[in-house]
């Protein structure tokens, strides 16, 4: 959550109503009543006036349609919308007096670990979470207790963590949380993700783990699990040090085991001891859920787990906040029932497909590079060829906005923040049809954009963060 700061007092002065389209309908929204925003009002307003005022005032979002920064599911069926809620009241760590919910989660545990090819998917342990983020501090957390464990009693050294500068900040967060050093293989060149050369090179004794991203939130590229965990493999021949890798899958893992089935990325991998993903992100349901699964119930400390009451027994649960809701989870078990393997596959290759025709024909434009296709996840960035020297991808981010497009304008990370990018993050429900209104929209504005005697100098140099 951003940290808010309080308004000042005299912001609360607002304009009289006397519209009587207003004041007739609703006597409530008249003069002298129009309720305060940054303190509570002295008494209720009725229920239809509250919620046209906020209604109203979140008129102001952007559309979530047309939303092309986020992975985040903006569309869902409406069988899955009255199943949500249905379930809103629900809380989900009330495991007792709601077992069925219980139940659902149990199952999708389990689909998950056998769609990732855990050694047995009912030895699998996993949980679900409110999203990436805490599954990757749940997979941390027990990636250090494991390395503890691991150097004994006489281990002096401070734990650190091996990845890719191109993580997404929850790595970051993880390490300053939970005080582990951050070691992060920079980008080089045109290498923008970890590579097993430069994850070997920054591990020690000391690294609790190895995260490998599948599906860079940078520019949608898949970092090699399969070479990054047989480099690790050869160091501890080497060395005896033994390293275990956590896959942050947060969009991939609901992408490749689908699409690139012959990718090896998964617990087919011995060295891979947790995956993480999104279900709100390519798991095709409204935020906030995602998941945490360990390959067996030894990659998952014991003292990490704590019981709750579960029909008169108990119930093991790995999780840092307590309530959460249930509507999420139920919602994720619906996609998964309503859908299948072949479900999955046909939606997420519409959107590899429709990422994939929408960059070619940004490249046949000509003023554009594309850093990535779209053909790992359906994602990928773009920039200005060096002879545009009119505007820069801060312009076209800016215009495309004037029309609803939230296409992302950012710089890249250390060594590579020369680098600016637009990226485009297709998904379920962005059609072919408003695919080819981007283009248009995109086509439109560059003529004028190349009349400009420069860019607009608006431009960010703020490392990007989703
Ligand atoms: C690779 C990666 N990891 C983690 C996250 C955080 O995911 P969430 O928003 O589900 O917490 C993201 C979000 O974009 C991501 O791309």
């Amino acid at each position: 959550m951003p940290l808010h700061h309080g308004h000042e007092p005299q912001s609360e002065e607002r304009a009289h109503v006397c519209n009587p389209f207003l004041t007739e309908a609703n006597p409530a929204l008249g003069e002298d009543v129009v309720p305060p925003r940054h303190r509570l009002a002295d008494g209720p307003v009725p229920a239809e006036v509250a919620y046209q005022l906020v209604h109203d005032e979140l008129l102001l979002d952007g559309n979530a349609r047309l939303n092309l920064a986020t992975f985040v599911t903006t569309w869902m069926e409406p069988q899955a919308g009255q199943l949500m809620s249905e379930c809103l009241d629900k809380n989900m760590i009330d495991k007792d007096e709601y077992p069925q919910t219980a139940e659902l989660e149990q199952r999708c545990v389990t689909i998950l670990a056998d769609l990732w090819h855990a050694p047995d998917p009912t030895e699998a342990i996993g949980c679900s979470t409110t999203g990436s983020s805490e599954a990757c501090m749940l997979a941390g957390m027990a990636l250090k207790r494991r390395w503890r464990a691991r150097r004994g009693a006489d281990s002096q050294g401070r734990p650190n963590l091996v990845m890719g500068a191109n993580v997404q900040i929850c790595w970051e967060k993880f390490c300053n949380y939970w005080e582990v050093d951050i070691r992060l293989a920079p980008m080089e060149g045109s290498r923008f993700h970890l590579d097993a050369p430069s994850a070997v090179a920054l591990c020690d004794e000391n690294t609790i783990g190895v995260v490998a991203v599948l599906g860079s939130t940078f520019d949608g590229s898949y970092e090699p699990v399969g070479e990054i965990a047989a480099a690790l493999d050869d160091l501890q021949a080497r060395t005896g040090i033994d390293i275990p890798v956590h896959v942050d899958g947060a969009s991939g893992a609901m992408i490749a085991p689908f699409l690139d089935p012959e990718l090896v990325w998964d617990f087919r991998l011995p060295r891979v001891t947790s995956i993480n993903t999104s279900g709100h992100k390519y798991g095709l349901v409204y935020p906030g859920v995602g998941w945490a699964v360990w390959r067996t119930k030894e990659a998952l400390p014991a003292e990490l787990v704590f019981n709750v009451n579960y029909l008169g027994g108990n119930m093991p649960t790995f999780a840092l906040n307590f309530s959460r809701p249930g509507s999420e989870v139920v919602a994720q078990y619906y996609t998964f029932l309503r859908l299948g393997h072949s479900g999955f596959r046909q939606v997420q290759r519409a959107s590899r497909d429709i990422a994939q025709y929408v960059s070619g024909q940004i490249e046949a434009m000509g003023p554009f590079a594309l850093i990535t296709r779209g053909d790992q996840l359906p994602v990928f960035a773009f920039t200005t060829k060096p002879e545009i020297t009119a505007y820069d991808v801060f312009d076209v981010s800016r215009r495309l906005r004037e029309r609803g497009w939230l296409v992302p304008a950012y710089t890249f990370p250390e060594n590579r923040t020369d680098l600016a990018v637009l990226r485009v993050v297709v998904r379920n429900g962005f059609s072919r049809d408003l695919a080819d209104l981007l283009l248009a929209d995109l086509g439109r504005l560059l003529p004028e954009l190349a009349q400009q005697p420069g860019p607009a100098a608006t431009s960010s140099t703020t490392p990007f963060h989703h």
